[in-house]
């Protein structure tokens, strides 16, 4: 382990965790991941996004730990389901899945205070070429960003590579949601963009936590939210993907808290 450092907060509102504070994220993010791997086999044609939902909070309850979700500025579901041209904050519901579609799942867990924030794609039954690349190109987006994240690069660095990859597969990036510092609270500074100038933004040091959490949209980036005040959908109609991945900055580099211990992060490469 490296030298050990202290907490405090830098001039953008950054808190700087201590060493000992990874292995509460670590926890916290490996349930979120888990829950995740469990789902599986349970998203198929026929089957309801509520269903799933509930089977997120059953297994939150077993294992003592507390959902993110439920509560939070009114929100009432353990996840986030966002099918098809969903961006993100899709609500659990009756609807029933068919072939093809194509969701995001998103859990955060509270474990000993400590909040563990993922989601991923899944597919109901098969999936179609242009939706496998979709799928592809926006997990190698976060797979991207988190490579930048490492001590003296900037946020900015960070969205710039995001943005740059995914627009070269002549896709585009969500601006209206972006990822967010996590810890002991859901939702802190900073705000983590998905696109940006490399260079911008406040500089990346070891200790940081926060999520990258790209949406990427096969058509237009723009975003509307329906009369639920939730759901966030393409004003394009075109189909949109998302990931998220909760990290924590090392000296050299960083730590991902919510890598799959099933290897099924990427609905197909697991
Ligand atoms: N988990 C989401 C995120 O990535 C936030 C969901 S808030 C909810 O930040 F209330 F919609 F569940
Ligand atoms: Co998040
Ligand atoms: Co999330």
């Amino acid at each position: 382990m490296d030298e050990k450092h202290r907490g405090r907060v830098t001039r953008d509102g950054i808190r700087i965790h201590e060493t000992a504070d990874f292995a509460g994220m670590h926890k916290a993010g490996r349930l979120a991941a888990e829950i995740l791997d469990s789902l599986s086999a349970h998203v198929y044609p026929g089957q309801t996004t509520a269903a799933i939902d509930q089977m997120i909070e059953d297994q939150v309850t077993a294992a003592g730990a507390k959902s993110a979700t439920i509560g939070y500025k009114g929100y009432q579901h353990a996840s986030c389901i966002s099918v098809n041209h969903v961006v993100c904050h899709g609500i659990p519901g009756e609807k029933v899945l068919k072939d093809g579609d194509i969701l995001n799942i998103d859990v955060t867990v509270i474990v000993d205070g400590w909040y563990g924030d993922t989601s991923r794609m899944f597919v109901a039954g098969k999936l179609s070429r242009k939706t496998e690349r979709l799928i592809e190109v926006t997990h190698d987006s976060l797979m991207i960003g988190i490579e930048a994240v490492k001590p003296g690069n900037t946020f900015g660095d960070i969205g710039h590579a995001i943005q740059s990859f995914v627009e070269r597969q002549r896709m585009s990036v969500v601006r209206d949601f972006c990822g967010h510092g996590l810890g002991r609270v859901f939702h802190a500074p900073p705000n983590v963009l998905h696109y940006g100038r490399a260079g911008s933004g406040p500089v990346l040091e070891e200790g940081m936590f926060f999520t990258i959490e790209p949406m990427v949209n096969l058509g237009r980036p723009e975003t509307k939210i329906l009369a639920d005040d939730w759901t966030a959908v393409t004003r394009d109609k075109s189909l949109s993907a998302q990931f998220e991945h909760s990290v924590g900055v090392t000296a050299t580099g960083c730590e991902i808290f919510t890598l799959s211990p099933a290897g099924r992060f990427h609905p197909t490469y697991g």
